[in-house]
């Protein structure tokens, strides 16, 4: 039987300063049509994130595939970018133990996640070419930080090694017929396997780039599927206050009636933290939009913001708490954190410790969510909580399908397309132009006009 584990509190979101109870009702005839909308997209095979986690042999298919690395692996280093990077390193730093990667003896996954070269040179400089092993992930194929990334690894695992070992050290994960990875891979022979067409790059965590990741880093992928599963079927069953659009509805309220543009995910685990960048990129990214469905111009998009509690209650909650009202925050609580910590009765004379002493650190961790969360509605600041029963794979894999439902309804509310980015073409194209990319002169007159900074400088010589 499908079921969410994962629970949303919403009291907070309702009140004063929040949503009426009737006007979420009222919403609630919208909110079935979205439903309708994203499973018709998924039945006419128009969109498949929903259906991943119940794919036969993703799994085994995975597993096969790293079966046939025939060298030891310790490193694993993932070239990537935004949608194929921020999920599958959500799940690493979610899953695995926390400071897993100060162990230098067991297997490690890397996530560069960017073109710095002073990073990128000395993640090199750390490897051992003869036990790393290189995926690269590009839905595209052509991804200019991703193909900058791989360029350099190619040249260094050629370097170390002759041409069919080098080969040996890297899987490409790509669009299965499209692009050039897919071209380089048929030229060179590379092991690889596919994202489904229909799966775009911030919706693909339950793809191959979050799977591959994620077995190859020995972490429980199935029950990471399982809880998606779970989660993606009680979508289906048609309730009108599944969880995740019962968030979307009010989140859209809140921003398009109670002025609320800015969106909060606050997880008071530091296992989550890369999940609040993850949410970053897809509720930005996703609904960020010039033009609606129509092609009028309405500049849309709630503004998604990571923090993380008790750390930010020491730097951004001030702002939270007295700045504009123009915020919903989400706290992450989970109920079991795991490990915990009994604070000792120790400096009994000192009032701001001894009160302290004889209870634990998850309690004041959990005492401080609740602490803010009241203070919050206390300053008229709608609040939510997803809460967890703990950080494993099940509940990780209910909390990523959860955003996704959540992200496809609001761009249907909002009337955008949440699964295209034309905003960042413009962009990449100066950077073209700036590179001398054949096709892109226009651009590159653009930028040697703009005489600033490195890489116009750079693209000159
Ligand atoms: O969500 C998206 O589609 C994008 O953010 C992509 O993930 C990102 O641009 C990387 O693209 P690609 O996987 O094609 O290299």
């Amino acid at each position: 039987m499908s079921s969410e584990k994962i629970k949303f509190n919403d009291t907070f979101l309702f009140g004063k300063s929040g949503v009426s109870p009737s006007r979420l009702e009222s919403l609630s005839e919208r909110l079935d049509i979205c439903r309708e909308w994203l499973l018709e997209l998924h039945e006419k095979m128009e969109l498949s994130f929903l259906n991943l986690p119940f794919e036969k042999n993703a799994l085994s298919d995975l597993q096969k595939l790293v079966d046939t690395i025939d060298f030891s692996i310790k490193d694993v280093v993932v070239l990537g970018i935004g949608g194929s990077s921020l999920g599958p390193k959500a799940i690493y730093s979610a899953l695995k133990p926390p400071y897993y990667d100060l162990n230098d003896k067991v297997r490690r996954v890397h996530f560069p996640d960017n073109i710095d070269p002073a990073s990128f040179k000395a993640l090199l400089d750390y490897l051992d070419p003869d036990r790393t092993l290189f995926l690269v992930i590009t839905k595209s194929g052509g991804t200019a930080e991703t193909a900058t990334q791989f360029m350099i690894v190619w040249d260094y695992l050629n370097s170390h090694f002759d041409k069919k070992q080098a080969i040996e050290h890297l899987i490409a994960v790509t669009d299965p017929e499209k692009g050039s990875l897919r071209a380089l891979v048929n030229e060179y022979g590379l092991k690889n396997c596919s994202i489904p067409q229909n799966v775009g790059g911030r919706f693909s965590v339950f793809s191959p780039v979050g799977l591959l990741p994620t077995v190859l880093a020995q972490l429980d992928a199935g029950q990471l599927l399982a809880g998606a599963g779970d989660m993606a079927s009680s979508f289906r069953q048609g309730d009108v206050n599944h969880m995740a659009l019962r968030a979307a509805g009010l989140f859209y309220l809140l921003h398009m009636e109670k002025k609320c543009p800015v969106h909060v995910l606050m997880p008071y685990s530091d296992a989550f933290y890369d999940t609040a960048l993850w949410f970053n990129q897809l509720w930005g990214e996703s609904l960020g939009k010039r033009k609606n469905l129509q092609g009028e111009d309405i500049f849309v998009g709630p503004t998604p913001v990571a923090a993380r509690g008790a750390t930010d209650q020491h730097s951004q909650l001030q702002l939270f708490v007295e700045g504009p009202k123009d915020k919903i925050i989400t706290f992450l609580e989970v109920s079991d954190p795991g490990n915990d910590l009994e604070i000792p009765r120790v400096f009994g004379d000192y009032d701001s410790y001894s009160y302290l002493a004889g209870h634990t650190m998850g309690e004041l961790l959990k005492t401080e969510l609740a602490a803010t969360s009241l203070a919050l509605n206390k300053a008229e600041r709608p609040n939510c909580s997803l809460i967890l029963e703990k950080v494993d794979a099940y509940n990780l894999g209910q909390l990523f399908m959860f955003y996704q439902i959540a992200t496809a309804v609001s761009g249907k509310l909002y009337n955008i397309n949440p699964f295209n980015q034309p905003g960042v073409e413009q962009g990449k194209q100066y950077t073209y132009g700036a590179f001398g990319r054949p096709g892109f002169e226009t651009e590159g007159k653009v930028m040697n006009k703009f005489k600033t900074g490195f890489a116009t400088d750079s693209a000159k010589k």
